[in-house]
């Protein structure tokens, strides 16, 4: 079939590691979104999280096609960079990349596996937490040990990275590349990275540093 046949070809799994990107992209604006009522109060947060929860179907239904996109983009990313490695150590290896490799694009699967092991934890922590306690109350609980905060500021400092070089990939491969906008393209992939950073790592910086004390 034409359509396996493509997504099986190298320019078929480029298209779809940016379209997973994209979709996890989008993701981790709607979570921002919703992460960010935090600042605001734990009730905001916790009427936030009731009325996510009060359409299970659209729950279950998201929950699941997340984790199909996030194994999709896992899996044919390591394969990739398996493929590449095979490439790369041949001895008929010719170099044409034209993008220079980057601190960030040469790190992309170990900075992808520090955020898998993130996600467990972290799915572990807060989608697995126990029906009778408040998420509002898990939260503040969990992101309240200095330890466990800290890990995940160093996950949220790898997805900066990830996302960095990610971002540009993902624009390079749906052909946004111009001369004259390259320049807005590679601040935009620096600057969503960072504001990411910025609240969720404010998050867990709020709470390891006793500032949500009274939350
Ligand atoms: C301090 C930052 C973060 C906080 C406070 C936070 C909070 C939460 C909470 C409370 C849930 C459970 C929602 C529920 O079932 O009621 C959740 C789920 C989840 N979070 Fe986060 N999150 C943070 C950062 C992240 C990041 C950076 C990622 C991705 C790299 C992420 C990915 C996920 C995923 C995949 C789920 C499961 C979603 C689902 O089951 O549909 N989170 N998060």
């Amino acid at each position: 079939m034409w359509f396996v046949r493509f997504l099986t070809s190298s320019i078929g799994k480029k298209f779809l590691m940016a379209t997973t990107g994209l979709l996890l992209f989008l993701f981790l604006c709607t979570h921002v979104a919703g992460n960010a009522t935090i600042f605001m109060s734990s009730e905001v947060f916790q009427s936030y999280a009731d009325e996510l929860h009060s359409h299970p179907l659209i729950v279950i239904v998201f929950s699941f096609s997340l984790l199909l996109v996030f194994l999709a983009h896992i899996l044919v990313g390591l394969y990739l960079f398996y493929e590449n490695r095979q490439v790369s150590n041949s001895r008929y290896a010719v170099t044409t990349r034209v993008v220079k490799n980057s601190f960030a694009s040469s790190t992309m699967p170990y900075t992808g596996l520090f955020i898998l092991a993130f996600l467990v934890v972290h799915i572990f922590g807060f989608t697995f937490a126990p029906h009778d306690s408040l998420i509002s109350v898990t939260v503040k609980d969990l992101l309240s040990n200095f330890f466990y905060a800290l890990f995940y500021i160093l996950a949220f400092v790898a997805l900066t990275i990830h996302l960095s070089h990610g971002f540009w990939s993902m624009l390079q491969t749906f052909g946004v590349n111009h001369p004259r906008y390259n320049a807005l393209i590679a601040r935009l992939s620096l600057i969503l990275p960072l504001f990411f950073l910025l609240i969720f790592g404010g998050i867990a910086f709020y709470f390891m540093s006793g500032l949500g004390a009274s939350f």
